[in-house]
């Protein structure tokens, strides 16, 4: 059995949180590469659900390590919350949680500054203060969690930093300003907590790999949300796709492993941007219903449209995805006729390629094929057999036109809402 890297095929919210969590029993550490609590995983176990925003959803499995890695960007307030909802639901963090040495702190003057810029409402961010803290990070002034641990130093990088910061919303006409006696005082309240979880995380991992453990990367955001590769400007600030995996963790390409893309039976995607298979009206109204598809953090309603063949190929290309799972077929079981998006037409001709700019994403025209529905219950299936017919041929049809395997599907919720596809390779390695 190889690692595994979990990536988002769409806009995030596919249901990542879920299958990393019906996964992680296989392996030995479950690492978070990239993002911050902007990213929202929910898993539910029975009645019990939770809602990880920063802990690797592995946390959830006892005897299960959790790492977060340097390419994560740590409030650690939000990581405080994290660690003692999860204590209040039984579940201890201790020995388990590791968080990188090297991982870039999320400070009250980052959300500041995302308030006081206008990128912020035009992109419709999360306002965690993420992308601030990647642009401090990138502009090399950014503070680690090394730098928490020697009290001098740590003094001076803050006093500097929110002086600058006072500085910058000024000049934004930003009423806001903050104390910087007031986020030291904050920031050292953390170190207690912090010190024990503290590692060189790419060491760790190279150690627990040589002694046989096995690891499974746990993406955040998704493919089109990925600074590079996704609807630029209506991105995150993170590197989302599998390159971040690497630079993220501290781990060598080869030890990545086989990579598996989770993508909805159809698509949605929060906050701005273009989104070509975007159903406006009653239909995505009711997507949205039946898919309860609400933020996990913020609540914010999610746009809903169909699934995006384009987006798949594209994401199969960046990522090297070799199995996907596809989540919430079941919130397609009253649809009697399922368009999908076979391609993009501009200026009258059919794109071969994903274009580079927002402004053309948005003057696309998606392409529609219209396959049959099942309108049958598949909520809660847990074996491919007792999939209607017509619920096979939509997924072959995915699976054949976007020539990638689909592995497992999510039919619900829960962890056991799940079934494997037989004769898969993610069946065969995984599925056990
Ligand atoms: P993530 O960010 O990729 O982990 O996904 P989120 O947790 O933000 O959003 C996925 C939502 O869909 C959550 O509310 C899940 O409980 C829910 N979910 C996951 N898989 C399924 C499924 O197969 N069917 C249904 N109906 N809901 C699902
Ligand atoms: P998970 O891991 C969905 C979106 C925001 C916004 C854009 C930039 O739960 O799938 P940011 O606060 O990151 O600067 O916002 O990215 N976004 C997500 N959308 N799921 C997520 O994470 C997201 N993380 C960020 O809505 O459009
Ligand atoms: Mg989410």
């Amino acid at each position: 059995m190889s690692n595994l890297a979990v990536v988002g095929v769409q806009w995030g919210d596919e249901g990542k949180g879920k299958i990393v969590d019906l996964l992680a029993d296989r392996f030995d550490i479950v690492a978070r590469y990239g993002g911050g609590h902007n990213a929202g995983h929910t898993v539910k176990v029975g009645d019990r659900k939770f809602i990880l925003q920063l802990i690797p959803c592995g946390i959830l499995r006892p005897g299960k390590q959790a790492v977060i890695g340097n390419g994560v960007v740590l409030d650690p307030a939000a990581l405080q919350k994290e660690i003692a909802s999860l204590r209040e639901a039984g579940v201890s963090v201790d020995g388990r949680l590791f968080v990188s040495n090297r991982a870039h702190l999320v400070f009250p003057y980052h959300r500041m500054m995302e308030k006081a810029g206008e990128m912020g409402v035009r992109l419709g961010t999360t306002s965690r203060g993420i992308g601030p803290t990647y642009e401090d990070k990138m502009g090399r002034r950014g503070i680690r969690v090394a730098d928490l641990f020697d009290p001098e130093s740590f003094r001076e990088q803050i006093r500097l930093a929110v002086r600058e910061k006072n500085l910058l919303a000024k000049a934004l006409n930003s009423t806001d300003s903050l104390s910087e006696a007031q986020v030291e005082e904050e920031y050292a309240g953390y170190v207690e907590m912090l010190r024990p979880l503290a590692v060189d995380s790419a060491a760790f991992l190279a150690r627990e790999m040589k002694q046989g453990s096995k690891l499974l990367c746990e993406g955040a955001q998704a493919t089109m949300l990925d600074i590079d590769h996704g609807t630029y400007p209506y991105v995150t600030s993170s590197s989302t796709t599998v390159g971040g995996v690497c630079t993220g963790l501290g781990i060598p390409p080869a030890a990545v492993g086989m990579v598996l893309g989770v993508s909805k039976a159809y698509c949605t995607r929060v906050g701005g941007g273009p989104f070509a298979s975007e159903a406006h009206g009653p239909e995505g109204d009711e997507l949205r219903t039946r898919g309860k598809e609400f933020g996990a953090v913020t609540g914010r309603p999610r746009r809903c449209g169909w699934f995006d063949l384009p987006v798949m190929r594209y994401a199969k290309a960046i990522n090297g995805i070799e199995s996907v799972v596809i989540t919430k077929l079941d919130v397609l079981d009253h649809v009697a006729r399922i368009p999908v998006c076979t391609g993009y037409r501009y200026k009258g001709s059919l794109l071969q390629e994903m274009p580079a700019t927002a402004r053309e994403l948005e003057k696309v025209e998606a392409v529609y094929e219209t396959r049959p529905g099942w309108c049958s219950p598949t909520e809660g299936l847990t074996s491919f057999e007792q999939l209607p017919q017509k619920a096979h041929d939509y997924l072959k049809y995915l699976s054949d036109t976007a020539e990638v395997e689909i592995g497992l599907v999510s039919t619900g919720p829960e962890r056991a809402q799940t079934l494997w596809v037989p004769g898969t390779r993610l069946a065969r390695e995984f599925g056990g």
